[in-house]
């Protein structure tokens, strides 16, 4: 039986056990691609989960490193509701300020609007009209976090769509002699890295120089849950691997980053209203839409990040912070 195949079956249990578990049958797991991503139906998130659904929907996003689900009914305090039952949630982002909508110190909101209040009105400008490349939320930070969920208020009729990709999968790909050498690097991560931010007149630049944020993790992570070796580099953050050359770092990482986005290991996601998507930042990596200059309307989305660890390498060390504090959530 294809994997496939598997994860569909898992979740539609036989006559005798629906009867013993009647929540388990009613949500269904479909994969939207060969490595990644699955849409979830059957949940209402606006409630607390029967614990067969919060079952199905953690190993669905452990297996497939991002689900989907559409149509539902969250307002700000049901979305932070929905993520406390995974894990504590942290504030909305260590360069929120006071972009947050009142009363919700946990939701970043998404839109251009908000990226100009938050970095600067010509911040887009600099970074590409539709913010930083691939990367898992936040990795400057010490503990990065562990999910991120994102629900659409208002799209696009067409374009905007999220992509993402399965760096477990990404790693497994690479040939055993670069794995094995791999697992031995380290690498900076700081907040800005790819957008030059320190050297920055709008207010990103204020921010980081303010109060940067970076940390050294492993170049390969070893999923806490899961035990999978994770490609832990993002071209958004991810600054230089330390210990070597700076010609050496570049050429490498060139390498992992193509490794981590190609096309058989990615899912792309189309929004609608009331669409919400859950990732494991820990296994994936996300791109902001490129399309931004093609498609007209509002695109506004609310995130919530649940509080991470500490990344530890495959020699069982952990990460280290370079500067900024750890990000707790509640
Ligand atoms: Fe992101």
């Amino acid at each position: 039986m294809s994997a496939t195949l598997e994860s569909v079956t898992a979740y539609a249990p036989a006559a005798s056990a629906r009867e013993k578990s009647p929540a388990v049958s009613d949500l269904r797991i479909l994969p939207q691609s060969g490595w990644t991503g699955a849409e979830i139906q059957g949940a209402d998130l606006s409630r607390p989960l029967p614990p067969a659904h919060f079952k199905a929907i953690k190993e669905a996003l452990l297996r497939w490193k991002v689900v989907f689900f559409r149509n539902q009914n969250l307002d700000h305090a049901g979305q932070i509701a929905f993520g406390r039952q995974f894990g504590p949630v942290t504030p909305g982002h260590p360069y929120e300020g006071d972009v947050a909508p009142a009363g919700f110190p946990e939701i970043h909101t998404v839109s251009p609007d908000a990226y100009a209040k938050r970095y600067g009105p010509n911040y887009q400008k600099q970074v590409g009209a539709n913010g930083p490349g691939w990367h898992a939320d936040v990795t400057p930070l010490i503990n990065p976090p562990a999910y991120s969920i994102l629900r659409a208020e208002a799209v696009p009729p067409y374009g905007g769509d999220t992509q993402f990709t399965n760096v477990a999968a990404a790693y497994a790909g690479l040939a055993e002699p670069i794995r094995k050498f791999i697992d031995g690097l380290r690498a900076e991560h700081r907040f800005g890295a790819s957008v030059g931010a320190e050297r920055s007149r709008e207010k990103i630049g204020d921010l980081v120089r303010s109060n940067p944020l970076a940390s050294i993790h492993p170049v390969v992570r070893v999923h806490p849950e899961t035990g999978e070796k994770v490609l832990y580099v993002n071209p958004s953050f991810t600054k230089q691997i330390v210990g070597v050359s700076a010609r050496e770092s570049r050429h490498l990482l060139d390498l992992l980053f193509e490794q981590a986005v190609i096309p058989e290991y990615t899912a792309r996601f189309r929004w609608e209203p009331g669409s919400v998507a859950f990732w494991d930042n820990r296994a994936a990596l996300h791109l902001a839409p490129r399309d931004f200059a093609h498609v007209e309307g509002d695109r506004i989305l609310h995130r919530i990040t649940l509080e991470g660890d500490v990344p530890v390498g495959p020699d069982g060390k952990p990460s280290e912070s370079i500067e900024g504090a750890a990000f707790k959530g509640a």
